[in-house]
């Protein structure tokens, strides 16, 4: 069987699992991928997915774009979508890729905010390339040591490795602050060198989910009558990526609330009062920089709920699912071609 390697006990159930490796399900792991964004001057997108609509879509995009693709996968999603499946999941999107005509798929499969190290121990079991251990909300000390103790096992396996210093706020299933803190550039080569990570995800004022600043925290655009958040902390950017030249910086709650999206899911009976994200002019220039991985979530969701309302609120006697999942999918991957062609830059570079 294709992706057989060894029996290993998984430590999450402790139950005798088959082990399979990313290679042989086709994926790659982040190194060459971040190596290139870097001195190309664009970020690769990590899309998070939890079904099968949202996989399509982004495969359709990635490959339509040949542009390498992160697929990102959180604790909740993996609880929501089943391991097991997931990984088959993954092991079809890199022959969906192919069959779409992208010749050599540069795909990783990525697990997002893992929170301790048998989740990360168990994902790469299950075939993931890479993984974020989020000891973010630690103690410095505690972080390094778990962040180290990820990368120790991951590196054996050739899988890559993302840390996480400073605090996002925002709050998501399995993710939580109502402050943040920006990284501190002082810990950056401290924290590289004694955890071996691979990329570092930094705080420089973007949050989770849909509503990334208040109101008062914005001014009003005369032209659009439309909210502009403060800006982000790109001399924090600017003094990491001087202390650690060649160091992947990773931004989570890239997310930029497409307002068209916001404003027919409340036309349609939504409720989504002052949803606001980060301005894609900011995430251009961060992806010029040595970011070069930018985590999206909430726009997928907001695509797919406005297409999924919207289909249902003109459409009351429909009931067939495929009716309003396929708006809902093909909403998504417009929005993935976007980010890709005009945000991030990714496009043409995984020909
Ligand atoms: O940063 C977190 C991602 O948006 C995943 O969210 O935990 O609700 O799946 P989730
Ligand atoms: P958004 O909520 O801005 O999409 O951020 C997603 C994210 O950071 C996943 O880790
Ligand atoms: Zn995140």
């Amino acid at each position: 069987m294709r992706g057989t390697i060894l029996l290993s006990k998984s430590t999450l159930n402790n139950n005798y699992i088959t082990m399979v490796s990313y290679k042989e399900l086709g994926l790659v792991n982040t190194k060459e991928m971040f190596a290139k964004a870097i001195k190309g001057g664009y970020a690769v997108p990590a899309f998070n997915f939890n079904n099968m609509e949202q996989l399509q879509a982004i495969i359709k995009a990635a490959a339509d774009e040949k542009s390498p693709v992160i697929l990102q996968v959180s604790k909740g999603a993996r609880n929501y979508a089943n391991p097991i499946l997931l990984r088959y999941m993954a092991q079809g999107a890199v022959d969906y890729a192919k069959s779409l005509g992208w010749e050599h798929p540069e795909i990783v499969l990525h697990l997002d905010h893992g929170d301790s190290f048998e989740l990360c121990k168990d994902c790469i079991e299950h075939g993931f390339s890479s993984v974020m251990i989020d000891g973010s909300h630690l103690p410095y000390e505690e972080n390094v040591a778990l962040t180290k103790q990820v990368c120790d096992y991951a590196h054996q396996y050739d899988v890559t490795v993302e840390g996480e210093l400073g605090v996002l706020a925002g709050v998501e299933d399995e993710v939580s602050s109502d402050h943040h803190t920006y990284t501190d550039p002082e810990e950056v080569i401290d924290f590289a060198t004694r955890t071996g990570v691979d990329s570092l995800a930094i705080s420089i004022g973007t949050s989770h989910g849909a509503y990334k600043f208040k109101p008062e925290q914005c001014t009003l655009d005369p032209k659009t009558g439309r909210l502009v958040p403060p800006p982000l902390a790109f001399d924090v950017l600017e003094a990491v990526q001087n202390k650690l030249p060649n160091l992947p910086i990773v931004l989570h709650g890239s997310s930029s609330v497409p307002q068209d999206e916001v404003d027919t899911i409340n036309k349609f009976g939504g409720k989504l009062p002052d949803a606001i994200g980060i301005p894609e002019e900011e995430l251009r220039k961060a992806a010029k920089m040595d970011v070069c991985k930018i985590n999206i979530d909430s726009d997928s969701r907001l695509a797919m709920t406005a297409a999924v309302r919207q289909v249902l609120a003109e459409k009351p006697a429909e009931f067939d699912p495929r009716k309003y999942l396929g708006p809902a999918r093909d909403n998504m991957e417009k929005l993935y071609k976007h980010k890709i062609v005009a945000v991030l830059g990714s496009a043409g570079k995984a020909e």
